[in-house]
C-alpha cells in the first residue's frame, strides 16, 4: 500500500468518524453532499455463448465520500454479480469501494462485473445497457460498447 492510499484510506475513516458523531441531523453537512459517480469507458468484450460475460469500465467518485458498488442490474442477464479475481481465479463479492476522489477499476484479469446466463447473445457494435446501484450515490446507467473478444482498455489518463 503506497503512502496515498494510507492517506486517502485516513481521510475516509476520519470522514466516517466526523459522520458518526453528526448523527442524523440532514442539514448539518450541506457541501459533504452525496457522492456523484461517472463512468467511461465501458465495454464487454462479445460473449462466446451465453452462459456468460463481462463488463469492464473505470468508475469514477469525485466527491469527498467514499462509497461502494453494492448491485448491478441490466435487461439482458437476471442474474449480474460483481467478481474480484484471486489468484487468477473470480469470486463473487457482495460490493466494491470506490473511494472518496477516487476511481473503482474494472479491468480484464481484475475487478469486473459478470452477466451469469444472458437472455440474448449480443454481437460487436451493439450496445448492452446496465445500471449500477452504489451504497450512496444515485444509480448510474452505462452503455456497454460491445467490442471484440481481445480487446482492452485504452491506457489513457484524459478521462
Ligand atoms: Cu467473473
Amino acid at each position: 500500500m503506497n503512502t496515498r492510499t494510507t492517506r486517502t484510506l485516513a481521510a475516509a475513516l476520519s470522514l466516517t468518524a466526523a459522520l458518526a458523531i453528526s448523527g442524523c441531523s440532514s442539514d448539518s453537512d450541506a457541501t459533504g453532499g452525496k457522492p456523484k459517480m461517472t463512468v467511461s469507458g465501458g465495454f464487454m468484450p462479445e460473449p462466446v455463448n451465453e452462459k456468460m460475460a463481462g463488463a469492464f469500465m473505470v468508475i469514477k467518485n469525485d466527491s469527498k465520500t467514499a462509497d461502494k458498488l453494492v448491485a448491478v442490474t441490466s435487461p439482458l442477464s437476471d442474474d449480474m454479480q460483481i467478481h474480484e479475481t484471486k489468484d487468477q481465479k473470480m469470486q463473487q463479492v457482495p460490493s466494491m469501494d470506490v473511494p472518496a476522489n477516487g476511481e473503482l477499476k474494472l479491468v480484464r484479469g481484475g475487478n469486473h462485473i459478470m452477466f451469469m446466463g444472458l437472455k440474448n447473445k449480443p454481437k460487436v457494435g451493439e450496445k448492452v445497457t446496465i445500471e449500477l446501484r452504489f451504497e450512496k450515490a444515485d444509480p448510474v446507467k452505462v452503455e456497454l460498447d460491445v467490442k471484440d473478444r481481445t480487446h482492452q482498455a485504452q491506457h489513457t489518463e484524459s478521462h
